[in-house]
């Protein structure tokens, strides 16, 4: 049975521009097919064997960047940890907005005395590309690498979250139900000739700060991180090798080893945080690739393989950037300022500033992108109108998504273009598998008006999304 987001997705290889008779509109309206609608999940990678990350590994300089391949989670890219048992696109939404609202309970205090602030910091040169692809077996549309660890290496499938600082996999001993079941073999600490527990005195377990869990088995460090959908892990902190690529190894890698998870993570080993504080592995690698420079690429479709690059590219060129901000309270999150939305070409109007004053978290871990309600509010009636034209029938709603449309009688359907504009005019033109998934409009509501808003997958889909001290820029088509 086909998971209905793959049949979207596909959409994405199918996507092509063609003339319409009104002139003024080239370019503001996309067709494309819906004969993707009817096919089956596609069991064949389209990825010509890393040609994109191939592309990255030209530009990396020497050894100061990792480029890593970022694949779909239970896409055919995924290789043969492919997990049979992806969640429905009702649970995927659940449990998406249980991470939305975590977000915006983090970030209810960004509003005090400090509020948004330009960040600023010094950047080297150096970088590394991984590979990356999308996984849904967390319980959402996640995007996931694969890595080693230890020595000798066992390779791990994690997936990645900008919107976390504190890395982890499964660790043996671990029985079930304490640990799910996976599918690569699980991290055996004590077999591996490179690991070191993290004493409770050492620094790193005092830079756990709020993730960390006192001592435990003695004298280790413990630590536990709880998520935005409910789930979590615990375990003692540890430091191993972790081998990015055949030719990049970042040894003393501080993970938790976890030894009880509950959650939705049936599928993958662990997880790789890509936050913004000093444990995530950005900032663990900062020294050695980059500064702390890193892009990734998440491919449009599950048989499309993207990037994770740590390091690079160095130069922002090319990139419609943006400025990064931060909130004071809450420095996990890269934030930018989204201020407008377009629709068919027409910018939106009657949607104040002050709307999108919280700010946007860009979030890799959240897969339908979050607006303020009045941005929403509208957004909604220009695509809606936008659509009416055509005289789509309209379907159902989905969970969030609450402007579905049933394209089944089409062979090709035309959709308004949407683009997103940020703070000194960078904009993201969405292509369809950017603003639609299962048919519906892939963009729901925030708690208000002035909250944060997020950037999520969906729109984050086949751009390049480079990060570094000052900015955050944005490349269409690069996977
Ligand atoms: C790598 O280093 C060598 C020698 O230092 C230099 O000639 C070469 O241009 C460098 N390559 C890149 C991609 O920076
Ligand atoms: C993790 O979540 C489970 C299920 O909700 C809960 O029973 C458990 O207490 C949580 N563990 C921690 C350390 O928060
Ligand atoms: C979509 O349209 C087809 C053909 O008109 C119909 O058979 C099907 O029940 C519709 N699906 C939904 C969810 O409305």
């Amino acid at each position: 049975m086909a998971f209905p987001v793959h049949r979207v997705l596909l959409l994405s290889s199918l996507l092509c521009f063609l003339p319409r008779h009104d002139a003024a509109r080239v370019g503001s309206y996309v067709t494309v097919s819906t004969a993707s609608f009817a096919a089956s999940s596609s069991t064949i990678c389209d990825d010509d064997p890393g040609r994109v990350i191939a592309q990255q590994q030209l530009q990396r300089g020497n050894g100061t960047s990792a480029v890593l391949r970022l694949t779909h989670r239970h896409g055919p890219c995924a290789g043969p940890s492919r997990s049979a048992s992806a969640p429905s696109f009702a649970e995927v939404l659940r449990a998406d907005e249980r991470r939305a609202e975590y977000i915006q309970r983090r970030m209810s205090g960004a509003k005090g005395p400090g509020g948004l602030q330009q960040f600023t910091a010094a950047s080297s040169s150096k970088s590394v590309t991984i590979p990356a692809n999308i996984g849904h077996s967390i319980g959402t549309l996640q995007y996931v690498v694969t890595v080693s660890l230890g020595t000798p290496g066992v390779a791990q499938t994690v997936e990645v979250d900008t919107g976390s600082d504190v890395s982890w996999v499964q660790c043996a001993p671990c029985a079930a139900p304490a640990c799910y079941a996976q599918k690569d073999q699980l991290f055996d600490p004590a077999k591996s000739s490179s690991y070191s527990a993290v004493p409770c005195a050492a620094d790193a377990c005092s830079e756990l700060s709020t993730y960390g869990h006192g001592c435990a088995a003695g004298s280790q460090c413990g630590y536990v991180v709880s998520y935005g959908d409910g789930s979590n892990t615990t375990g003692v902190y540890g430091s191993d090798t972790l081998t990015l690529t055949d030719a990049d190894a970042v040894t003393g890698f501080l993970f938790g080893c976890g030894h009880a998870q509950a959650g939705l993570f049936a599928g993958i080993d662990g997880l790789l945080a890509l936050g913004r504080k000093g444990m995530s592995l950005t900032s663990q690698t900062s020294g050695a690739y980059g500064g702390g420079v890193f892009s990734y690429c998440l491919p449009p479709s599950p048989s499309s393989t993207g990037f994770l690059t740590l390091g690079g590219p160095s130069s922002a060129s090319g990139f419609a950037t943006t400025g990064l901000l931060t909130a004071w309270d809450v420095p996990t999150f890269y934030m930018v300022m989204l201020t407008g939305i377009g629709v068919g070409g027409q910018q939106l109007s009657g949607v104040p500033a002050s709307a999108f004053a919280g700010g946007t978290v860009v979030d890799t871990g959240t897969v339908i992108t979050r607006l303020p309600p009045t941005a929403y509010a509208a957004l909604r009636a220009a695509f809606r109108a936008a659509m009416a034209p055509y005289g789509y029938p309209a379907a159902p709603a989905t969970g969030i998504l609450d402007t579905c449309y049933n394209f089944t009688d089409y062979g090709t359907v035309t959709l308004p273009t949407v683009s997103l504009t940020f703070s000194g005019g960078a904009t993201l033109k969405l292509d369809a598998p950017g603003f639609l998934s299962s048919g519906c409009l892939a963009f729901a509501t925030n708690s208000g008006d002035g909250d944060p808003a997020i950037l999520g997958n969906v729109q984050q889909r086949s751009f390049a999304v480079r990060f570094d001290g000052s900015s955050v820029g944005f490349m269409p088509h690069s996977c």
